[in-house]
Parts: structure tokens; sequence; C-alpha cells
């Protein structure tokens, strides 16, 4: 048997293969609290190794887009335990992505209505998800954002320390910090977006300063074991620019490694696109020297990348130990059995893209498992 199907250990989380489910917004958590369709969403596709939740927001200013669940409230956190309970009631890993998104929000999805906060006062040109007043959904324009003053950043911090706190809590085996795709942390890392001037600007040092610390504070708080981050080195998502990606995110693994981190999971090209994709001039961006910069500083954490996996693609980069761990998104939407249909050579169910945000359980809790299909 590939190793692939083999159990694994990503720091303090004992896996039974090495097959992630990646985290996956869908929009179905009105008020921001995991309900009852989420428990069975999750508990369905608890033989992955490991389940990473879709995106949750710290604070409710670290929300941008409508119906996504959060990890702040009461109500959130007890939705959240009974999600976790029934992925480990089933024999299943789940940690939670800690969310925040920064300028990629709008002001009606905001504390008082105000402006969505980031590394810069310059708005993004992209879009986020709202739900309109008879329940339908469409993508806005997000608003203009206000850069964050110097002494703000200490209080986000702490949000995600507390944050991380309330998800082991909840039940969850670990967390997940997001650094990728361009919300908060990748606002503040990238010189595209980063425009300050404070010791949170200019130098690469400086730009990574933010995405370390909370590193630091979310590691000293629930161990570093049970923390993992992601990145997404060329993913221009929300304008997320960089003049020299290779160079900032070495910065970030090699200031990285001094923690016994769970994983480290990459996103290799443009998420949910080219695995090849270039930021502007850059040459292509090279995986297997992030790695070694990694390794050569010292960094032993599991090794996780994701985007446009399949099954042979994900045996071999198994086998040759270029990653430990491998995550698939579209494919674990439409199957909740994905493991068992990618041991078996068994055809994959075909995600539906209109249900992918928002809606009921169509596109969500009704995909066939291989019993039914045989
Ligand atoms: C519907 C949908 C929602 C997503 N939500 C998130 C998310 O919440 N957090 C995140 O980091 N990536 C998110 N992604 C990106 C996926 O985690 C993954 O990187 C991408 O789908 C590529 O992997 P795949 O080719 O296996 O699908 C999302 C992708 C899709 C299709």
């Amino acid at each position: 048997m590939s190793k692939l199907f083999q159990p694994t250990q990503a720091g303090d989380i004992a896996l039974k293969n090495h097959i992630v489910m990646a985290p996956l917004t869908r929009n179905r958590s009105p008020g921001a609290v995991p309900n009852d369709q989420n428990v069975e969403y999750y508990r369905q596709r608890a033989t992955a190794g490991l389940i990473i939740t879709e995106a949750t927001a710290i604070t409710h200013q670290g929300q941008g887009y409508a119906d996504v669940p959060g990890l702040y409230s009461k109500e959130a956190l007890d939705g959240w335990k009974r999600v976790t309970d029934a992925v480990h009631a089933e024999g299943g890993k789940i940690v939670v992505q800690m969310w925040h998104v920064g300028r990629i929000s709008h002001n009606t999805l905001q504390p008082a209505d105000g402006k969505p906060v980031s590394s810069t006062n310059r708005v993004a040109k992209a879009k986020t998800y709202l739900v309109n007043a008879d329940g339908t959904g469409s993508f806005a324009d997000t608003s203009e954002p206000r850069a964050l003053e110097t002494a703000e950043i200490p209080g986000i911090i702490e949000d995600y320390r507390k944050a991380a706190r309330a998800a082991i809590n909840a039940g969850f085996d670990g967390v997940e910090i997001h650094g990728a795709n361009g919300y908060l942390l990748d606002q503040f890392m990238r010189d595209g977006v980063n425009d300050r001037t404070d010791e949170y600007g200019g130098s690469i040092e400086n730009r990574a300063r933010f995405t370390l610390q909370v590193v630091e504070a979310v590691t000293k708080e629930i161990g570093a074991r049970r923390t993992a981050i992601r990145i997404s080195p060329v993913t221009p998502s929300g304008e997320s620019y960089d003049s020299n990606p290779q160079a900032l995110f070495a910065y970030v693994v090699e200031n990285l490694a001094k923690y016994d981190l769970a994983y480290i999971h990459v996103v290799e090209g443009q998420t949910g696109g080219e695995r090849d994709y270039r930021q502007g001039d850059n040459p292509s961006f090279d995986y297997k020297a992030l790695r070694a910069a990694y390794e050569k500083a010292g960094g032993k954490a599991a090794w996780m990348v994701n985007n446009g996996y399949n099954k042979d693609m994900a045996v071999e980069t198994v086998e040759n130990g270029t990653a430990d761990l491998v995550a698939f998104g579209k494919p674990f939407i439409s199957n909740p059995d994905l493991v068992e249909r990618l041991e078996k050579n068994l055809p994959l169910n075909t995600p539906d893209q209109s249900t992918f945000y928002g809606g009921g359980a169509k596109g969500y809790l009704d995909y066939p498992l291989l019993e039914k299909v045989a």
C-alpha cells in the first residue's frame, strides 16, 4: 500500500493517513454559528487523515463574507464543539483555520459598520460575498479599509491568542493560522499591499513581523505541536503581490523553524489555478528551495502541499519525500469518502461550482458515497 494511505504524525496530531481536507469556505453558518448541517458535513468527511475547517473568523472584525463561521461567540464555540465531537466519534482529526480577512471585507460585515482594517488605506480591487435581504447571495466590491495604527497590532495578536485557546477548548486538535490568499497577514507580508513606514512595513523582516508575532503568541498559548500555518507564496488574491516572494517566504519559513510546529501548509502556484503561476516578472517559484531553507534553519514540521493534486501526484510526492501531507480541496467537496475512492482507484464525483458558496444541503450534504454509487 502506498505511504499516502498509511498513518503518520503532524506534531502532536496522529493521522490515519497522509490525506488532508483543505480549508473550504462554504458560507453555510448564518450568524457565524456552526449548525447541524455543518456538523453533518464534517462528520461525513472524517475519513481524511486530517480535516482543516473552512476559514473561521477570530473576531467580528476578522469577518469578510456573509455566513462564515466565527470563533468568538459562545454559540459559535458550542457549535464547533459539536463538530469536533462528531469528527472524533468517527475517528477523525480536525484543526480550525484561524482567519482575519483584513481589507477583504465590507462595512456591512464589520462591527458598527466600520471600515475593515489592513496594512494600508488602499482598497483592494476584490470581491466579497454578501447575503441580500431576501436570502440570496451576491458578490460585492470590498470596502475602503483603514491602516491599523501600530499600537492596535498587539490587540489583534491577542485576538489570535484568545481564539486559539477557545479552539482548543472547543475540542480542536490544533489550529492553522491563515497566512495565505491575500488576507490580513498576507496584506502585511507583501510589498505590493503593505505601504507602512513603522516597524511593520518596509523590509522583509518588518513585513513578516506581524505573522511571526502571531505564531509566537499562539504557540505560547496552545503549544507549537498543535499550531500550523498556511502560506500561498505566489497567489495574487486580493491584489497580494510581492516583488520577491522567494526571498520573503524563505525568511518567513526560516523564522518558523525554531518552533516545533505541527505542519507548514504551502499552496503551490495560484490557489485554485495554475500550479506554475508567477507573480509579475518574478521567476517560477522554487518550492523545493523553500523547504530546503526551512530545513537548513532546523525546521522539522510536517510539510503539507496543496493545489490541483490528483492521486498519482499525491502518491509520488509523498513517496519521494517532497512533502509529508497532501491537502485536497474541491475533490473533498464532492467526495466525502475521497480517501476510499483514491485508495481503490474509483471514480470521483464532480463538484458543482454553483453550490460552493451559500445555500443549504444541496451540493453540501448530498454527494453520494461509494456504496450508493455501486
Ligand atoms: C469553495 C472553496 C472555498 C475555499 N475556501 C478556502 C478557505 O476558507 N481557506 C483557504 O485557505 N483556502 C480556501 N480555498 C482554497 C482551497 O483550500 C484550495 O487551496 C484550492 O481549492 C486548491 O486545491 P484543490 O485543487 O485540491 O481544490 C477554497 C477553495 C474553494 C474551491
